[in-house]
């Protein structure tokens, strides 16, 4: 299997589709979760249901550290510790990427939000539905990340063992033949990663079910079952 080391390619943008299956009181969704939970494995799945396309925080400023701007400068420190980047930044981010075309039904937010002033501030710019929090124990976190692969042209995710590719070294969505793992995927940013999450980003929870849009989702279990419980809690 290649595989490269950068992590400059985001998933493809789905177009834009009319929801089919979900209620029409369907907005924007957040997919909630420790580093590691599935977001984005279940973002892939559930975006091809609902048209809504997946909006990932992580892959904006991944793109943004390959493309050496000053949003993905700043941001770089911060990821290669294992650190949250600024809410601020990260509202810009969003502020910005909403106003796409593609956004206009609504969006699936991946990793956002993390923190109540970025729950916030993305109340004041559109209207969250559904928040699905996705629940691992921390046990599972490390052996997840750190044997994590995605695919250089779509951003198919799999894993070593637990979702390898059917044919050995190519991409089950795409054919793709290259291969890459994050610079954050090791055991040690992953602890900090974990700190973060339990620490400024788990209380953010509470927020949300105070709201009564957040559903709780366990994500120790096979991707199939996880996906099939998104669905049902978005219906
Ligand atoms: P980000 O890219 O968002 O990373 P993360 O939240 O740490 O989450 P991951 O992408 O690591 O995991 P995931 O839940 O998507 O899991 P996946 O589906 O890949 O953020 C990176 C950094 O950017 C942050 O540390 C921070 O610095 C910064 N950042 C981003 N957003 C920010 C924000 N809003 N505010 C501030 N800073 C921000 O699955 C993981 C692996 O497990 C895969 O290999 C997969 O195949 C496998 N897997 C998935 N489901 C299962 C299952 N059910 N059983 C077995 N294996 C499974």
């Amino acid at each position: 299997m290649a595989i490269l080391r950068s992590s400059v390619v985001g998933p493809a943008r789905p177009t834009v589709k009319a929801k089919t299956v979900y209620a029409e009181h369907m907005e924007s969704i957040v997919l909630f979760g420790p580093p590691g939970a599935g977001k984005g494995t279940q973002a892939q799945r559930i975006t091809e249901s609902t048209g809504l396309p997946q909006v990932s925080t992580g892959d904006m400023l991944r793109a943004a550290v390959a493309a050496g701007t000053q949003t993905g400068m700043e941001a770089k420190k911060y990821m290669d510790a294992g650190q949250l980047v600024p809410d601020q930044v990260i509202i810009d981010l969003i502020k910005d990427r909403i106003q796409e075309n593609d956004a206009v039904n609504g969006v699936m937010f991946d990793g956002f939000t993390r923190t109540i002033p970025q729950a916030e501030a993305l109340a004041n710019i559109t209207t969250v539905s559904h928040v699905i929090s996705i629940e691992v124990p921390d046990e599972r976190i490390v052996e997840r990340i750190c044997g994590r692969y995605t695919c250089a042209n779509c951003g198919a995710v799999y894993h070593d063992s637990f979702k390898p590719t059917a044919e050995e070294g190519k991409c089950d969505s795409c054919g793709g033949l290259e291969f890459k793992r994050r610079a954050d995927d090791n055991a040690d940013t992953v602890m900090s990663r974990l700190e973060a999450y339990h620490t400024q980003t788990s209380p953010l929870g509470e927020w949300y079910n105070s709201k009564g849009i957040f559903h709780v989702i366990d994500g120790d279990r096979a991707i199939d079952q996880i996906t099939d419980d998104i669905i049902a809690a978005l219906k």
